[in-house]
Formats: structure tokens, sequence, C-alpha cells
């Protein structure tokens, strides 16, 4: 993909199938901290539909120390390379490239290509990484298979791990030793990877459904390998699951997972060998919380699920990047919501679309799920990409029905399988097992920005009319500003005023079937006839159209459908709308607060629902999500009026939270079963709740003295601190003392420290700043500082003075230096800069201006560019 119209972007347009193909790679490493060489011989293949094309491979500041082509030495007439690229008059057959290059990981401070962390030494090459090693077409349309031997000293590197299977080992007599790896797979270059160094495991083997025997493994630095436990049944447990919900089996004889303290993003899949960031793998009840636990069996789904959608099916080109990635989120959904509560994962995915994802189809950033244009494919990985793509996963899902999908996805893999495609190929599969026309349905990978659907009710008393017409309309974004409409499953129900159910299906310009109508159109008019009363609708049941609802309910309506709802996904999304009518809607704002108490104070109380669901709807809508829903952000009208309904509202139950608080102590003590974790989430929740009304009463320290599990102890911490109680210095000296060799659990510390809602924190975030806890290589402790900072306290980032706004940018400026990815990530907290109100605006466009000519990453740049564009 070459930048052909000289515009900066690369355009999907411009796609052209490679002029040669890598049909095997064999690397050899000597590896070295300090100065590897790597060792390269590449089969290439000419298209014989595009003769006369010079070979053309990325790479990226290499030290170019040896070339040869089919054996004969390369001079300076038969290749160039500019630092960027290598290229080689057309040989005019198939040929073999052999390159030696030498590199230094241990002054790669981007962690992507090979470099160092800690002791070990590994690699991280999704999505432009590999060029960083050595020559190659880098672009996963090119798929060698693959032998990788890797040599190095063998005390500092006893272990050493590549992509495939384990071919063979042995001494090399001076010290040093070998390990040869082969990947029989086809597998682009963005999924290679090493691990290299002194690691320990953890260990099973078990035997696939289609009878293959497979040595799980996860590997950690010795220290850290009993902790790795429970990350090795989390991969055993996605393998059968995939084996039993999509029919797709594992196709090595190892797997393996090793896990690294400095990692820039979640986690990889590479072929056979996922690198995870240590947080994704690392735990125990000392140490992790329950929303650890769970995270890191589903990031541990994901990368493995890949080895299907993303490996096994790879991708044309990265403007298909959410064909594997919202997929897999759609798949590592289901994996954990089969596993677990289905509600309670869906209110976890649906708080996060509505306060972040929807926030960045709004912003300065949106962009389509399929971009047609981008400069820097690593500004992708984003909410949109991921989150909104896994909807649209869900939304065919819904339309379809789980059989049928079942069969497109079983038609796509057996399609596409050792192939590299694109959506429309994912689109054709499921067309092909559906019967359906999916141009339309299309459009939702197109088109950025979140659909708004308006629905008005009319009734007619005297005929009993009843008419909905819902208007269906998406906003302009960057680059978009006419929109066309969307194929919209919208789920819809009718009560009558017993509660019963209305099951008649309406007369309508829409298909509609049970309960569920198909929206294509602009406007759509559904009309029941010679109904008794005036009946009372409920829409989006499960959030199964990711969208916003424009509703008009009186408060009595809600109350009446909250004790309707039987589903508890949507009890919870009524109560976040009463309590968003309570913060926004200031007509009718009192009696919604009084609704949301006496509906919450009927939760509290039925000691039959779940604790852990009644947690979440004691949980509030976030900032991000109320700052979502206003034209313009008033940060600190917003987090005031926030905080005084949780005031008002935690005096309403005082009693009920103090009963359940005691109840629960039993369940909540230890443990990681369903029942045991709810016990803890509700109890910390009531903690928060009663420690706000009162904190100078030592229910807090009480509970931080007496944890057994990092997940009370965390959470009487936060209280401690974000309440200013009076014993949260102390407790937070003996945390920082007890974990100050624990990387993660200091992370956890450091980012209650960065929250506390106060425009103080601001002055705390400078201090860690100036200590030794500061590291500003590693991206875990730059996000739980400055990340948490900048995306997770209101107050502190948005202080009138603009002081929160230039740390962040100032800091961006440095790390851009560092680690461009990193930096970009906390440059998208100015994402909705435009919408907030004149006073802050003025500052962070000037802490935004600051930041030209400062940075020198095309990451940065570009991400300015897009902000103040
Ligand atoms: N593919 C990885 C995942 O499972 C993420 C890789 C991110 N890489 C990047 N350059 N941002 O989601
Ligand atoms: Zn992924």
């Amino acid at each position: 993909m070459s930048l052909s119209r000289g515009d900066g972007f690369v355009h999907l347009a411009d796609y052209r199938a490679p002029a040669w193909r890598v049909l095997h790679a064999g690397l050899v490493f000597e590896l070295d901290p300090a100065a590897t060489t790597v060792e390269s011989v590449l089969s290439l293949e000419p298209d014989p539909a595009r003769p006369g094309q010079p070979v053309t491979l990325d790479g990226e500041g290499l030290e170019l120390l040896a070339i040869e082509l089919d054996g004969r030495a390369l001079g300076g007439d038969g290749y160039a390379y500019d630092g960027h690229q290598l290229t080689i008059l057309d040989p005019g057959r198939a040929c073999e490239l052999r390159t030696r290059v030498r590199i230094h990981p241990d002054a790669n401070t981007r962690l992507e290509g090979l470099y160092q962390s800690g002791r070990l030494l590994l690699t991280q090459c999704e999505a432009q990484g590999f060029r960083r090693i050595t020559f190659m077409a880098d672009r996963p349309d090119v798929m060698p298979r693959w032998r990788i031997t890797l040599r190095a000293a063998r005390d500092a590197f006893p272990v050493l791990l590549a992509n495939g299977n384990p071919v063979s080992s042995r001494g090399l007599g001076d010290g040093r030793h070998e390990a040869v790896w082969e990947n029989p797979h086809p597998t682009p270059a963005y999924l290679f990877a090493i691990a290299a160094g002194e690691l320990g495991r953890v260990t099973k083997t078990l035997r696939t459904a289609e009878g293959r025997e497979v040595e799980l493994n996860v590997w950690a630095e010795p220290g850290d390998v009993e902790r790795c436990r429970y990350a090795l049944g989390a991969v055993d447990r996605s393998l059968r699951w995939d084996e039993r919900r999509f029919g797709r089996g594992y196709d090595l004889d190892v797997f393996n997972v090793v896990a690294a303290q400095d990692f820039t993003m979640g986690a990889m899949e590479n072929k056979g060998l996922n690198i995870f960031n240590a947080r994704y793998i690392l735990a125990d009840e000392a140490t992790a919380t329950d929303a650890d636990f769970l995270a890191i069996e589903s990031v541990v789904a994901h990368e493995y699920l890949h080895n299907w959608s993303g490996n096994r099916v790879t991708l044309r080109d990265w403007f298909q990047l959410s064909l594997k990635e919202g997929l897999t989120v759609f798949r590592d959904t289901e994996f954990s919501s089969d596993l677990h509560s289905r509600a309670l994962k869906r209110i976890e995915v649906v708080r996060l679309l509505r306060g972040r994802q929807f926030a960045e189809d709004a912003g300065a950033l949106a962009h389509p799920v399929r971009p047609d244009r981008y400069k820097e494919i690593s500004n992708f990985y984003t909410l949109t990409i991921y989150e909104k793509g896994a909807e649209i996963i869900r939304v065919l899902h819904t339309l379809v029905g789980e059989d049928t999908f079942r069969a497109g996805m079983d038609r796509y893999f057996a399609d596409n399988d050792g192939k590299a495609a694109t959506l429309e190929d994912f689109l054709a599969a499921h067309a092909a097992a559906s019967g359906r026309d999916l141009a339309q349905f299309a459009r939702w990978y197109a088109q950025a920005g979140t659909p708004e659907l308006a629905i008005r009710a009319d009734f007619d008393a005297a005929s009993g009319d009843y008419t909905l017409t819902i208007d269906q309309h998406t906003p302009a974004t960057p680059g978009q500003p006419e929109k066309q409409p969307l194929l919209i499953p919208l789920r819809f129900a009718l009560y009558d005023a017993d509660g019963g159910e209305i099951t008649t299906p309406p007369e309508a310009d829409a298909v509609v079937r049970e309960g569920m109508a198909e929206l294509t159109a602009a406007r759509h008019v559904l009309r029941w006839r010679g109904l008794r009363g005036r009946p009372l609708p409920a829409f989006n049941h499960g959030f199964a159209a990711p969208v916003k609802l424009q509703v008009d309910y009186s408060v009595d309506e809600l109350a009446r459908l909250a004790r309707l709802e039987r589903d508890a996904f949507n009890r919870w999304d009524l109560l976040q709308r009463l309590a968003t009518d309570a913060l926004l809607g200031a007509a009718h704002a009192e009696a919604a607060t009084q609704t949301l108490s006496d509906v919450l104070a009927d939760l509290l109380e039925d000691t039959s629902a779940d604790p852990a669901f009644v947690a979440e709807c004691l949980a509030l809508p976030d900032f991000d999500t109320l700052a979502e829903q206003v034209d313009e952000v008033d940060v600190e009208a917003l987090v005031g009026r926030r905080e005084e309904l949780l005031d008002r509202l935690a005096e309403d139950q005082v009693e009920r939270l103090q009963s359940r608080y005691e109840a629960l102590a039993d369940v909540a003590a230890g443990g990681l079963d369903g029942p045991e974790m709810s016990a803890r989430a509700l109890r910390n929740a009531c903690l928060s709740w009663l420690t706000r009304l009162d904190p100078q009463a030592a229910l807090a320290e009480a509970q931080f003295a007496a944890a057994n599990t990092m997940t009370a102890r965390l959470a009487a911490l936060r209280c401690l601190l974000h309440f200013q109680a009076p014993g949260a210095e102390a407790a937070l000296a003996a945390f920082q003392q007890q974990f100050r060799h624990d990387p993660l659990v200091t992370d956890k510390w450091i980012a209650l420290v960065a929250t506390r809602p106060h425009p103080e924190a601001l002055a705390d975030v400078e201090a860690l700043m100036a200590s030794n806890w500061w590291k500003a290589t590693n991206p875990n402790r730059v996000r739980a500082l400055l990340g948490s900072f900048a995306r997770s306290n209101p107050l502190g980032f948005h202080r009138r003075d603009g002081a929160g706004y230039r740390l962040v940018a100032t800091q961006v400026a440095s790390l851009d230096a560092i680690n461009p990815q990193v930096a970009a990530r906390l440059l998208g907290a100015f994402e909705s800069w435009r919408r907030w109100t004149a006073p802050h605006r003025g500052p962070a466009r000037e802490a935004l201006a600051a930041l030209e000519g400062k940075l020198g990453s095309p990451d940065g740049r570009d991400l300015l560019e897009r902000l103040l564009g």
C-alpha cells in the first residue's frame, strides 16, 4: 500500500495485491539486548499478472550488514535502502533473498519490534512492528510459512520461544544455545513473535475434540509463575468454548502465553505465542481484584479466539481491522456471557459504549468502523473499531438468529481459511447462509456517528388507534456531513393497563416479527388499532441496537416500567434512565429522583436479586455518559449535580445499606465463585455510599484493616482516599509499603490517587511524577497516573485554570519521543474538547496549540491535526 496520492493518507481505494509474495521466511536470531543480528532468507515469488515490478520490502531503521540474491552478494546498484524501504530491481523470476541486519532491543522504548522488558526480550509486531526487526513485505496479505531459529546465551536466556511448534534445540558449546521453531500455517508478519529469557511456567496438556494433544503453557518471570494459574485455566476454558460454540479447534501442538511488565496494549494474538501485558495474566486473591480476574479471563479468551478470527482467517489490509477485532470482541463477549452472567456482561459493555464509544463517535476523532483512509494505523485501535465493531456483529446476530449466524460463521471460516479476507468476504458468507441481502446492513461499517432514534407515540382514545412514529438520524461526523438510514433491529413491547403484554402485531411499513421491527428508512410508522387504553411501550431490550433513543416518558411511566420489566438488563437500563432524568431532566428531576430512590429501596430489600446486579443499579451513569447527553459540557455543574444526587440517594437508603453491608460479610470474605464476587460487589457499593454519608465513621478503615482480598482492600482504600477520610494517609502508606515490589498493585494505588475527585489531585499527580514511582517508559504506569487523571478525574483534568490540560499536553510531548502509541492514547483525552464550555475550551485549545511542532511521531501529529482540524 503506497502513499500514491501524495496527500499523506493511505486510501482503501488504492489497494493493490502484492506484486511479490513471500512463500517462506527462514530467520536466525543471534539474541543480545544491546545488539541482535537477524539473518533472513525469504523465498520470493512474483505475481505473473504483474510482471516487471521491483521487489519492495519494508524495513524501518535497520542496519544492513549483508544482502544476497540467490547466493550472490548484491552490489550498490542491485538494491536501494532508504531507511524505510528496500528496493531490488526486478529479478524477473522466483528467487531467494538473504539479508543480515543488526537491531538494538535495549534502546527500543517504543516497544514495537524486538524490545527488552526487564530481563526478557520480546516482540510486538501488530500493526507494523515487524519491519523494525528485519525486511519483509509487512502487510497482512503476505503470508509466508516460517522457520525461526533463536540463539542466545543460555544463562541469561534459558527459555527461547517463537511461533508454531518446537522443532529442535541444542547447545552451541560456547555458553550459547539454540531453539528452532516452525509455524506451518501461512501467517502474516504482524503475527510474528519471539520471547526469550528467564521464564517459568504453569502447564497443562489436553486433547482437543479433533484428537490433537496440545500443551498449554503460561510463562512469566520466575517469581510470578504461581500467579499464572488462573490465566492457564482461562486458556483451557477458551479452547473448549470455541470448540463447543463455534466448532473451531486448536491447530498446533503447543499454545504459549507470555506475561510482560512492559507492553503497550492489552495483549497480542501472535500465532501460537500470545504475548500479554502482565496485568492481564498475573492474579491471585491477595493482589488482584474480582474485576481483574474477569478482565484476565476475557482478554485471554479474546487473544485465544483470534486464532480463528484473525489468524487462520486474517486481514487483506488494515482497513479491515474490525473484521478481526470487532468479531473477536463479539466472540469473547459471548464467551464471558456463556460462562457468567449475561446481564452483567451486557451492562459492562453498554456502560463502555455509552460512556466512551459514543463520545468517540461524536468527537473530533470519529471514524467509521471501516475507515476509508488513514495516516497512522496505530491510531485506529479504537473503541469504534473494537466495541462498535462488535455491536455491529451483534446486530447481525439479532437479525438472523443464532443458528443462521453460526451457519454464516462456518461458511466464512471455510471459505477464507488460510486467506486474507475483507468485510465483503464476511458479509458474503453471511448473506449466503441467511439468504439476506446485506447491502444496507453494510452501511454500519461505512458511516461514523451513533444513530439516534426519536420515537413519538400517539393514541386516539376514541378509536383506540395507537401509532409509534420512529425517526432515524445519524449526526454529521468529520468528513461525513450526510448520512443514510441504517438497518436497525428495534425491539419493542407494549404493555396494557394490567401490565400484560400486547402481542398483536402492528400494521407497519417495515418488517415486524416477534417484537422486533427492522428499520430501514428515515421514518417508520407502527400502528395498532382498537386498543382499549393507551399502552405503555418499551424499546431496545438488551440494547440490541447500539443507538441513542429519544422517547418521552413521564416519571409515572418509568416507575411502572421499572416494575414491569423482568429482564435484568432492561431493569438496569430503566434505572439509568431515571437517574439521567434526575440529573438532566430539569422538569421532572425531583419526581425522577424520588422514583429512583423508591426502586433502589425495593432492590436493596430484594435478597433474591443477584447482589452484583443490585450494585450495578446503585452505580449511576458516569460522568462521560452524562457528558455525552448534553450539548455543552459544564464539567463542575455536571459533577456537582451527580454528587448531590448520590448524597441524597445514600441518605434515603442508609439503613438498607448498613444491613446489606453486614449481612454479606461472610460470603464476601473470600473465594472466586460467582456468589462470593457478587457479595463483594454489593458490599463495596454499600461501603462507598456509607462512607460518602459519614467519612468520619471508621467503616472503610475497618474494612481496609480486615480485608483478605484485594477487592475489599482496594475498595476500602478508594473510599478512604476519595472521601478524604481520617485514616486515608495511614492506609495509603501501609498499602504502598506492602506492595512496593509489585508494579501492578502499585499501579492500583497510583490510579486511586490520580482520580481523587478534587482539583487538588493535580498536585498529587505532579508529586508522583517527581518521585521514584514515575516510570515514563512503562505504559501501565503512564496509564495509571496520567491516563486515569485525564480520563477519569473530571475535576482534576478540567481545572478552570487549565493546569490539568497543560500537564497532560506537556507529558504527551515528552512521551511522544518515548512511546508514540502511549502518547497518542493520552492525547485522545481531548477528543470532546469542542463541546466543553467556553472557560474550558479556551485553555484546552491553547494546550493543544502549544503541542504543534512538538510531536515527532506520525501517531501524535495525525491525532493533533484531527483534534485541531
Ligand atoms: N491485536 C491486539 C488485540 O488483540 C491488539 C494489538 C494492538 N496493536 C497496536 N498497534 N495498537 O486486540
Ligand atoms: Zn484483538
